[in-house]
């Protein structure tokens, strides 16, 4: 399932604003537009998201762990957000998959994500060193 790939919202478009937390821990505040993906506001920002595969939920690059409220509110609120079956099994193979994981780019800025905390998952290598235990999806 393929969803919102192409051209985000225009400039004209209302923002929200995101804290990205990045793999190092520094925090990167953008302007998200309203319509667009994390993965399109993670680009037009530079924030370092991968996105390999631009965006059609085949890579897992686009990696994000979510706050539990905004990960729940999603799943449970709103329908076109939700984790659909090509996405759970894309985030089978990512790295450093916690409970609260979704792909960047399957996933829309609303209104609602108004100071919106997104991590980027750290390198696997760290992960254990860290004290994080993989949580089976
Ligand atoms: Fe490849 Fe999201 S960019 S799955």
């Amino acid at each position: 399932q393929i969803r919102w790939h192409g051209d985000g919202p225009g400039p004209d478009a209302p923002t929200v604003q995101i804290t990205f937390i990045n793999p190092d821990d520094s925090e990167t505040k953008v302007s998200a537009r309203v319509g667009e993906t994390l993965l399109q506001s993670a680009h037009r920002t530079g924030v370092e998201m991968e996105g390999a595969c631009e965006g059609v939920c085949a890579c897992s690059t686009c990696h994000v762990i979510l706050e539990q409220d905004l990960y729940d509110n999603l799943l449970d609120k709103m329908e076109d957000e939700a984790l659909s079956e090509d996405e759970e099994d894309m985030l089978d193979m990512a790295f450093g998959l916690e409970q609260t994981s979704r792909l960047g780019c399957q996933i829309k800025v609303t209104d609602g994500m108004d100071g919106a905390v997104i991590s980027l998952p750290k390198a696997t290598r760290n992960f254990y060193v860290d004290g994080h235990k993989p949580t089976p999806h």
